[in-house]
């Protein structure tokens, strides 16, 4: 089927790829020139697992290619709008300029039995205010909310947990329901649930899914609190608790919080578009997760400083990690790359090290010193600091080898990722999260 993706940003570009590899015909498009350049040489624009062969792929197949001049979407029969929605600069509401102009500039090419297919996470409402506009032209608007995860966003596209359509009621939302389920028929055919409902339950279901994982991780950082100062061990409770299989194991790992690009914008949003509807208190909670899930980038700061005897000022500590999480190079919101910057802020030499996001965060925080090498920035460290749980400290770096680097031996493990008995016993003094 013919598919254009208007933005070509994390989400976008990836489905786009995605959904060329499962044999569409696919042009995506965005107004950011140099992005679709390089898009266009069969290069992703940033670091995410498996997408530069389903580019290369798609490409060389000549069913994907990428522009930034939008009539190039005339003759799809399934236009996706994967915009960003980030935070208002002076508001926790979500800023939809971006959504606005993409559907305007979609409008003239858009004809008769189209499918414009919202992917963007959007405050409940937004699709019935685009419809009317898109409905003019003789075409139809669903939502189709996206729930990948960075650094599985391929696999998640291609083959996700399930497939969420809001579709208007009567004939239309049922044609363009059945289009939509041609589009996705690999991962269906595999017994990928598909949900077909209406639009503003579909708007829902995206920031109600990112809303209850931002809340299990703050309960479980909540507990991390407790912890500390009751003398108990969160790893262990959220072990024990996670084997009840109504809790569950999944995101109960305590640490420095969750960021990025999505969690704590959509649940800034969320609340900001409930009060807007009169039902502020039904998710209030909502900003006691985003404040416990601040206090524990707090809490690592402090645990720095107390390990370094009430001062970091003129002490090197390295950073382990920028990325808000692994796997990722996005340092949207990252708890990573904020710690850093904080202790910095407090008079330490901090030396930032990251397998990916280096160049990245160099941008935002030209301030910090990075280095590219592990063991480079290791070295003569008065304290070490892990925020980021990569393969190259958890499993990696063995806690002998890094003690014959740094000039003292004090680990904080901002992410509860290292075995703390195997550190303790080569001599580091480690502290972790909600841990004794
Ligand atoms: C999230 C949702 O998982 C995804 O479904 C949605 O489409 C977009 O938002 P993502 O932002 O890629 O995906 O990251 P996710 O894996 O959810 O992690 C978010 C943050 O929570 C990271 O900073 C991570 O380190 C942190 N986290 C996660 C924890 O602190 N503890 C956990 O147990 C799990």
């Amino acid at each position: 089927m013919r598919l254009s993706v208007i933005g070509c940003g994390y989400l976008g570009a990836v489905h786009a790829a995605a959904m060329a590899s499962i044999g569409h015909d696919v042009v995506g498009i965005d107004v950011d020139e140099r992005k679709i350049a390089t898009l266009s040489e069969g290069k992703a624009p940033f670091f995410e697992p498996g997408l530069q062969e389903i580019l290369t792929d798609g490409i060389e197949s000549g069913r994907l290619r990428f522009t930034t001049d939008m009539s190039e979407a005339r003759g799809a029969k399934v236009h996706f709008v994967g915009v960003g929605t980030p935070q208002q600069k002076d508001s926790y509401a979500a800023d939809l300029t971006y959504v606005n102009a993409a559907v305007d500039a979609l409008l003239p090419y858009l004809t008769e039995g189209d499918i414009v297919a919202g992917k963007s996470t959007v405050p409940v409402g937004t699709a019935a205010e685009l419809s009317q506009r898109v409905t003019a032209t003789g075409s139809t608007l669903v939502w189709n909310p996206e729930f990948l995860r960075e650094g599985w966003a391929v696999q998640d596209t291609i083959d996700p947990d399930r497939l969420v359509v809001g579709v208007p009621e009567g004939e239309s939302g049922e044609a363009a329901a059945a289009i939509l389920r041609e589009v996705y028929h690999p991962a269906i055919a595999k017994g990928t649930p598909f949900l077909v409902m209406d639009r503003p339950t579909a708007e829902l279901v995206k920031v109600a899914a990112n809303a209850f994982l931002a809340t299990k991780i703050s309960f479980i950082n909540a507990m991390a609190e407790i912890a500390e100062v009751a003398g108990a061990d969160v790893t262990r409770l959220a072990e024990a608790i996670g084997h009840d299989e109504r809790i569950g194991r999944q995101f109960l790992k305590a640490g420095i919080g969750f960021g990025g690009g999505c969690l704590p914008k959509d649940i800034r949003a969320f609340s900001a578009r409930a009060e807007e509807l009169g039902r502020g208190e039904s998710v209030a909670f909502l900003r006691e997760i985003d404040a416990i899930n601040l206090r524990r980038r707090d809490r690592a700061v402090e645990i720095v400083v107390e390990a370094l005897g009430g001062s970091v000022f003129k002490k090197n500590v390295t950073v382990l990690g920028a990325a808000f999480k692994p796997h990722s190079d996005d340092i949207r919101d990252s708890p990573a790359l904020d710690v850093a910057v904080r202790l910095h802020g407090l008079g330490a030499w901090v030396t930032v090290t990251d397998p990916a996001a280096i160049e990245n965060a160099r941008r935002v925080h030209p301030q910090l010193n990075y280095v590219e090498d592990r063991d480079e920035a290791l070295r003569g460290a008065d304290a070490v600091i892990v925020v980021t749980e990569w393969d190259e400290y958890r499993h990696n770096l063995s806690a002998e080898h890094a003690a014959s680097i740094v000039n003292s031996r004090v680990i904080i493990d901002g992410r509860n990722c290292l075995d703390a008995k195997e550190w303790r016993a080569a001599g580091w003094e480690y502290h972790g999260m909600g841990r004794p």
